[in-house]
């Protein structure tokens, strides 16, 4: 039998292996792991071996579910980890990236390591692994976890989406997010603890994510260089890869991922790890290939999010950061004041999430009225640039409509020539230090005519609309540095149902994955 194995190493050069003579499955994958480079979760299924399956990894997640083996009935949980024995019979097998997904077939799964290939052959299952220097990938036994997590977790419950539930869920993540972290006006972050020294005496922070998690620290940026001293500069992962930017050992680098498996931050923590920086992970993924190479880190906590966008990690993100900003600067006498107004902030942040959850119908009244638009934009500014940001990544990832936030203070520098009558702007201007600012920029667009949708806090909407002619959502005041929660849960809503008046697919918008394990 001649096999002729085809695959691409790079855009530009492909491979070629040619096996004569008797070959197994097998042995064709373990030759095609031989020459990858890189991270890849993979899965072969050929027509010259009917009825045989080899999944193979390195780098990236891989996980087999398994449901009821020999004897168990489905459904029913294990208390004791099964042995996976190499002429086990099970009935059904679940391949994922992700954990979540299989929940709600099986709760026995089994995270493949690196170099690890599962043959599935004929229904049985066997365990190999893979071993550059030899020519025969040896066999190995391995024991199924029992994943502790409801499937009731996972249910839409009384939601249309699950982005809805998630959005809805805020009040009830954020809680989790802190909770047993904030005891008597300090915060507790066990698995930072033994850093802190390291990470105040280090000459910056570098904040490394993609998508929604840049967005994410770039609502912290400000807090944590206000109650901690340190400059914090800000790097999209691919781009710092790009670079080669410059990581040095005096640096804290903080990689911020809700799966933890994202290729671009994976690479990039790969890159700051060499260059001998003090890795930290912020991560919603216990396991996750993030929390196991970074030197420490801390959970978010907020569930398990199935919607491809983010929505309740995001608001999680903040607030880890917002409390790892709090135990950084816990030392410094000048801000204590400061810190205490934040953690009271803090604890009463879940129930103005759901206050601000009660702009549901009228998120989706607004939603209604800009189904027809190409364009939206979002102008923010200091900690609500992020929100801006953010919003707009929302209404361009599900709703599949233009959208760009930007900074207010650079409107004038171009964005001014876009306004007009027709395209909708929606200004975030809640109260905080900038609120002057953004009265004067409201203006400068309403003397354009521009079609305005302010946000501002409660009470102010005569404040920022004194004429009366514009859209205004009124949001809860918190603490300044944490109004970016708050702020973004109207823009989630407006996202959601705009995507949902626009007939597009809510939990798997087009072209999109949950965890981005592709560079
Ligand atoms: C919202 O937060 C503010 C400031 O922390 C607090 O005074 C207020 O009581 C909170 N509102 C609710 C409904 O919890």
């Amino acid at each position: 039998m001649l096999v002729l194995v085809l695959f691409k190493v790079t855009s530009l050069f492909l491979q070629f292996i040619i096996f004569t003579g008797d070959v197994t499955f097998s042995q064709v994958v373990n030759e095609v792991m031989r020459q990858l480079e890189g991270a890849y979760a993979l899965i072969f299924k050929s027509p010259h071996y009917p009825n045989e399956l080899i999944a193979c990894k390195r780098g990236s997640t891989l996980i087999l579910g398994v449901n009821e083996l020999s004897g168990q009935k489905s459904g029913k949980s294990f208390n004791d980890v099964k042995a996976l024995t190499a002429n086990g019979k099970p009935k059904e097998l679940f391949f994922s990236s992700d954990l979540c997904a299989i929940v709600e077939h099986t709760k026995n799964y089994l995270a493949i390591e690196d170099n690890e290939i599962v043959h599935i052959k004929d229904g049985s299952v066997s365990i190999l692994k893979f071993d550059h220097d030899k020519e025969k990938p040896a066999s190995v036994q391995r024991a199924l976890s029992v994943l502790e997590m409801e499937v009731e977790q996972i249910k839409k419950g009384n939601y249309d989406h699950f982005m809805q539930k998630e959005i809805h869920e805020q009040p009830h993540s954020l809680t989790t997010t802190m909770r047993g972290r904030l005891k008597d006006g300090a915060v507790l972050l066990g698995g930072l603890k033994e850093h802190l020294k390291t990470i105040r005496r280090s000459r910056r922070v570098v904040f490394i994510g993609c998508g929604t998690s840049y967005n994410a620290a770039l609502a912290a940026r400000t807090f944590v260089e206000e109650l901690t001293g340190i400059p914090v500069t800000m790097e999209v992962a691919s781009d710092l890869l790009d670079r080669q930017g410059p990581i040095y050992r005096e640096d804290t680098a903080v990689f911020v991922s809700q799966s933890g498996e994202t290729a671009d931050t994976l690479l990039a923590l790969d890159y700051a790890l060499e260059n001998g920086a003090l890795c930290v992970g912020i991560t919603n993924t216990v396991g996750s290939t993030l929390s196991r190479r970074t030197h420490c880190g801390i959970h978010i906590n907020a569930g398990c999010e199935i919607g491809v966008a983010s929505t309740k990690a995001y608001t999680s993100q903040i607030v880890v950061m917002a409390m790892m900003a709090l135990a950084i600067g816990s030392d410094q006498i000048s801000t204590q004041a400061r810190r205490e107004a934040i953690i009271s902030g803090l604890f009463s942040l879940p129930s103005n999430a759901s206050q601000v959850l009660k702009l549901d119908s009228e998120m989706k009244e607004l939603a209604s009225s800009l189904i027809d638009s190409e364009s939206l934009l979002v102008f923010g500014r200091g900690y609500n640039y992020a929100t801006a940001l953010e919003g707009a990544l929302k209404v361009k990832e599900v709703a599949l409509m233009h959208s760009e936030g930007m900074f207010a203070g650079e409107m004038k520098h171009g964005p001014l020539a876009l306004v007009d009558e027709n395209l909708p702007i929606i200004v975030i201007a809640t109260r905080d230090a900038c609120f002057s600012k953004q009265q004067s920029v409201i203006q400068q667009l309403l003397s354009r005519k521009g079609r305005l949708i302010i946000m501002c806090s409660k009470g102010d909407a005569s404040a920022v609309n004194p004429g009366g002619s514009c859209r205004v959502i009124e949001v809860p005041k918190v603490a300044d540095c944490l109004q970016p929660v708050i702020n973004i849960i109207p823009l989630q809503l407006l996202a959601y149902h705009l995507t949902v008046l626009r007939g597009f697919d809510v939990d798997q918008p087009r072209n999109l994955a949950k965890s981005v394990t592709t560079q």
